[in-house]
């Protein structure tokens, strides 16, 4: 008998058309977000669920799912939403889909920082309003060649960033709770500390999983290391910046630009950020390439299959 599996938003044709050849599968063809109650009653009788990053899969909940599923394959290489330490302790594993989204969010780090540097929110502004002529000093921006970018977290993401950043002539600096070897570092400079990291960060990329010890690490604090005039960019997760606190230093022009493409508390932003000139906001875009979008799905298709055969899973996170 087919496997059941519940896939908690719509995903794109070629996906979903693969699905319903392997399991029988209860899609979200509405694509409506499920309330936590609705994705427990919708579980009934599934073996596995396939969920994504808006899923807020949390200790009651997984307390209240049946006992027949065994798997969650979240759509996302972040798995937040997901309480992993609750699920493993009722024996559901917990997987991830790594690696086929590193160029897709890279790609969206390098827009971030292009744009808080570029001045491109008042740029776009001023251009669709036509409400403006060349001059010499019009809209100046900053210059990537020959500045310094640090990386807040060097995993698969951060050194992607680093390999673009690189050939726009930057120098890299980064932090991770361990220094690379030398072939992956590809001749970044490790800081043991996001002290010695912030402080020569003219362009800062957060690239880090948010978890306890990254929650809010962008904080009244730690933004007092920044050379003045730095900027912050975030494509991780919103969890590591404390909102008030960065857009008071942009106010006491400590920080000069910031772009984000997350936000704690999505799909609301911060209403700080929403008119801010020098704010280059995004609405979550990092993986939204139709290559990528395809090759996640099918690597958490992958990685149910691969649970179902084996009851193991490379990708597993718990
Ligand atoms: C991820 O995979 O964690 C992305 O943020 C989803 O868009």
């Amino acid at each position: 008998m087919k496997k059941k599996i519940l896939v908690t938003r719509k995903l794109l044709k070629s996906n979903e058309e693969r699905i319903l050849k392997l399991w029988n599968a209860h899609l979200n063809l509405n694509d409506e977000v499920y309330s936590s109650k609705k994705l427990i009653e919708l579980s009934e009788d599934c073996d596995g669920i396939l969920s994504s990053i808006v899923d807020k899969i949390d200790a009651e909940v997984i307390k209240k799912l049946p006992g027949k599923v065994k798997i969650i394959s979240n759509f996302a290489v972040g798995f937040g939403n997901i309480d992993v330490n609750a699920a493993k302790e009722k024996n559901i594993m917990v997987t991830n889909t790594p690696d086929v989204l590193t160029d897709a969010t890279a790609e969206i780090a390098m827009l971030l920082i292009l744009a808080t540097a570029r001045r491109a929110t008042q740029g776009i502004k001023r251009a669709r309003e036509k409400n403006w002529k060349w001059s010499a000093d019009f809209l100046i921006g900053r210059q990537l060649s020959d500045s310094r970018l640090g990386i807040l977290g060097m995993g698969r993401i951060g050194r992607a960033v680093a390999k673009r950043a690189r050939a726009f002539g930057m120098e890299i600096h980064y932090h991770n709770r361990k220094k690379l070897n030398s072939d992956l570092e590809l001749g970044a400079i490790y800081h043991p500390n996001v002290k010695s990291l912030f402080s020569v960060s003219d362009i800062l990329s957060i690239n880090c999983p948010a978890t306890d010890e990254t929650k809010n690490i962008i904080n009244s604090e730690t933004l007092k290391y920044f050379p003045k005039g730095a900027m912050i960019t975030n494509s991780a997760r919103g969890d590591m910046i404390d909102d008030d606190a960065i857009l008071q230093a942009l106010k006491d022009k400590k920080i000069y630009g910031v772009g984000l493409d997350v936000y704690k508390g999505e799909p609301d932003i911060h209403s700080g950020y929403l008119n801010h000139p020098e704010v280059f906001i995004l609405p979550h875009l990092g993986s939204s390439t139709e290559k990528t979008r395809t090759d996640m799905a099918d690597l958490a298709i992958d990685n149910i299959e691969e649970f179902f055969s084996t009851q193991k899973c490379k990708n597993s996170v718990n």
